[in-house]
């Protein structure tokens, strides 16, 4: 299918790319018409210059060249320190051609490159922001787009060409050590605030990396997992976000994943990385490995026929020469993924050879995470109105987690920021706190920390035990109790790349020194009348069951990047009325999580590892399995409550074209009111119940959202949600299409995916409609595997 022009984005490095023309001699234009430098335009240059490169020229420009800082990097120009990588330039003084090598920098948290250089006494910190569950959280694309902007600003000015990012991976399990670089649990969600994310960074003329294209939704033996599951698993699931980020962004690159699919690594399947990326979502941009993923030692070549362009960070050169020679590659694939690289290689401030400030607004931008990071905060609890707390209230801050405050996840999502505010001096800048007790944490935390070596590239961390309640913590309690007001207690999980999560006692679980700390000082301040609000600064989702009714109120402020201390107590005192919602459920137990029985997969070869993941519920993640099977949870998924409340009223279908095919769409509006006390914003959902024919489908599906604007108290906004014939499909294995069921739809716009008081508004299709045809048999079932055996969670 054409290519259509409603997909391409026109850059606007006209006049640079102009000079560009003059260095490398191939950019004239002789018609008087005006250049519309979109895909096509790059396209075209690209195919200009590659017929001028020899054979060695393109596999330069494929392989990677070494790790770290212009290892061996070819025609490297105003170099930056700490990128995860570059695209090999290429350099002929001969005859004028002079493509400098682009600058790749990881990623999802912000801009990570080294802060000092050698023999240079300026500093060059990046901006930590929020992390991507905390962005997802506040279920608001338009703020998200605002960080992506600033995010690419600083890739900008920093003279970085493509960012690492966003992560765009499924958070299926809560215990995925690297679910922090991730949106959410939803396709929808995570497709829609990744195509925002690379929207705004991209408004800078940079490029962005959806990753990780697709199934690395756990860390455990990562290079080697395979993840087991049926195509209609992966397409509705783990592809989705990322086919709406395609549609909607159109990223400059996407990074296929370390891990196998049923059987073989994405990296060297075809049937993943063109037959339904290139060919059925029309992705034209430049597909990259992740680093040193698959067999790339031994079978490069493969990755090539795959469909996939750059192997990062490969020096596989050599490799590629000599799998042409041996008739396994051809010097026409070669020639494709030079052009595809090609093309974005034009686009990019290195190739137009743009002048680099090394200097964003950094405080402004801090102001701009603070403030993204306060409003996607959500308010888990707050019995009472136990939040906000008065300005004038007296706080006692126990937790060593206030003074070890962590700002993001570890690994390559890690940023070399300024600093982070802690919570302990959050809370100082806002209340009259107890100094004692921030003393007490502060030295304990100086005595007890452990640093941890930082892992691919990136910085460390300190870890601290929580403190035991002797006899010190104890009278510290009770003196605490009588004088101050209230009592705030933080608490930090830290985890990363490389590393899954688990379900034991300080890491899901609270540990025994946290539960004693919860009880010791809840039954003290109860005692006085006064109340206790746990904050929680976590990489990912933890037990809540076990305690939340101890205490009066909980904050879940994830990580929200260098402004956390900041942040939290922006949402304390009320300075910002938390309007963020859950991305992910919060379930009872661990038990209850239908992946907790097959994550994080079978040690089939016992050599301790696991090597098969069996995708054993299937379509059923998260909420979609906890309300199809009538589950209870802690907190529901887009669950979320504000110091106002909203009322909700007249739903209604606006407009139904869903009979008109895979053009076709429904509209539907509602009325959202404020019937609180103080202003707040509300992010309303829409659920869909499609009727069942062919397929099962879970009870209810995300299938649109919009945010109001802060209203103030009775103030009211309608909100229009669009739910493209796409979107509503379901994916049929038999006849490999999307299609819509006849029957009656349900479409309930509700504040969370508890929609049980809920009255929905209906409509009715009734013929089948199919949107959209795709490759027969891909991504199917490795022979002699029985669906049955592998999806054992069905209705
Ligand atoms: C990670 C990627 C990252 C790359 C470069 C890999 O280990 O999985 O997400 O972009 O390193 O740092």
């Amino acid at each position: 299918m054409p290519i259509t022009t409603t997909r391409m984005k026109a850059v606007s490095l006209s006049v640079s790319l102009a000079l560009a023309g003059i260095l490398v001699g191939c950019n004239q234009n002789d018609s008087d018409a005006p250049i519309v430098k979109d895909d096509a335009y790059y396209r075209a240059q690209a195919e200009t210059m590659v017929a001028r490169l020899t054979l060695a020229e393109k596999l330069d420009l494929l392989s990677g060249p070494g790790y770290g800082s212009a290892n061996g990097a070819v025609n490297v120009k105003q170099d930056v320190a700490g990128v995860a990588g570059y695209i090999n330039g290429v350099s002929r003084s001969a005859d004028g051609i002079d493509i400098p090598a682009l600058k790749l920098a990881d990623g999802p948290a912000g801009l990570r490159i080294s802060a000092n250089r050698d023999d240079d006494s300026a500093t060059y910190h990046a901006t930590a922001w929020p992390i991507g569950s905390l962005l997802a959280s506040s279920w608001d694309v338009e703020l998200v787009e605002s960080v992506g902007e600033a995010m690419g600003d600083e890739v900008r000015q920093y003279g970085v060409d493509i960012l690492l990012a966003p992560g765009m991976n499924i958070q299926r399990n809560p215990l995925n050590g690297r679910n922090f670089e991730y949106y959410s649990e939803d396709p929808l969600l995570t497709g829609k605030m990744g195509a925002a994310m690379v929207n705004g960074v991209e408004s800078n003329g940079v490029g962005t990396t959806i990753k990780h294209f697709f199934g690395n939704n756990s860390e455990t033996n990562r290079n080697q997992i395979n993840d087991i599951g049926e195509p209609r698993t992966f397409r509705e699931i783990y592809l989705r976000g990322f086919q709406i980020a395609v549609d909607e962004a159109q990223p400059w690159a996407i990074m296929t994943s370390y891990n196998k699919v049923n059987g073989t690594y994405v990296n060297e399947r075809r049937d993943a990385v063109t037959e339904v990326l290139r060919d059925e979502w029309q992705f034209d941009g430049l597909v990259m490995s992740d680093w040193f993923a698959g067999d790339v030692a031994n079978n490069a070549y493969k990755q090539v026929l795959a469909g996939q362009d750059l192997i990062e960070p490969g020096n596989v050169k050599e490799q590629l020469q000599q799998s042409i020679d041996h008739g396994d590659l051809s010097e026409a694939k070669v020639t494709e993924a030079a052009i595809h690289i090609l093309t974005q290689v034009m686009k990019s401030p290195s190739y137009s050879q743009l002048a680099v400030s090394n200097s964003p607004d950094l405080t402004a931008h801090a102001a701009l995470a603070r403030q993204a990071g306060a409003e996607s905060m959500v308010l888990l609890r707050n019995e009472a109105a136990a939040m906000p707390i008065a300005a004038t209230s007296k706080v006692a801050s126990f937790g060593i987690n206030q003074i070890n405050t962590y700002k993001g996840g570890t690994g390559s999502g890690d940023v070399n920021a300024t600093g982070t505010t802690t919570i302990a001096q959050g809370l100082a800048s806002r209340f009259p706190v107890n100094g004692a007790l921030q003393s007490y944490y502060g030295d304990f935390y100086e005595a007890n920390k452990v640093y941890h070596e930082g892992q691919f590239g990136s910085k460390g961390f300190y870890s601290c035990t929580e403190a035991a309640v002797g006899p010190e913590l104890t009278g510290l309690i009770a003196t605490a109790a009588s004088e101050q007001d209230v009592a705030v207690i933080s608490l930090g999980r830290q985890a990363g790349e490389g590393a899954d999560r688990s379900n034991s006692k300080g890491d899901y679980l609270l540990g025994d020194d946290e539960t004693a700390l919860i009880d010791a000082v809840s039954n003290a301040f109860h005692a006085q009348g006064k109340k206790v609000v746990v904050v929680l600064n976590v990489n990912g989702v933890i037990d809540t069951a076990e305690w939340s009714h101890k205490v009066d109120g909980i904050l879940l402020a994830y990580m929200a990047g260098q402004e956390t201390g900041h942040a939290v107590a922006d949402v304390l005192s009320g300075a910002v009325n938390p309007s963020g919602k859950l991305a992910q459920s919060f379930p009872q137990s661990y038990a209850s999580v239908p992946s907790s029985t097959s994550f994080p997969g079978e040690d089939t070869d016992g050599d301790g590892e696991p090597d098969d993941l069996y995708y054993n519920e299937g379509i059923y993640v998260g909420y979609r399995y906890y309300s199809t099977f009538d589950k209870a949870v802690s907190y529901p998924f887009g669950f979320g409550l504000s110091y106002t409340s909203f009322g909700y009223t007249s739903p209604a279908i606006a407009s139904n074209t869903l009979a008109d095919g895979a053009a076709g769409s429904i509209v539907l509006t509602a009325t959202i009111t404020n019937t609180g006390g103080v202003a707040g914003k509300e992010a309303a959902q829409v659920y869909i119940t499609a009727p069942e024919v062919k397929l099962k489908k879970p009870t209810i599906e995300l299938k649109a959202f919009a945010k109001t604007k802060q209203l103030t108290p009775g103030a009211t906004e309608q909100l229009s949600f669009t739910i493209p014939a796409s979107i509503l499909a379901s994916f049929d294995e038999a006849s490999n299409q999307w299609i819509l069921e006849p029957g009656s739809y349900s479409a309930y716009i509700s504040p969370s995916s508890d929609v049980s008081a809920t009255t929905p508004v209906t409509f009715k299709l009734s013929k089948e409609i199919v949107v959209s045809n795709t490759t027969a048999g891909a991504l199917a079932l490795p022979s002699g595997v029985d669906a049955a055996t592998v999806t054992t969670v069905t209705k």
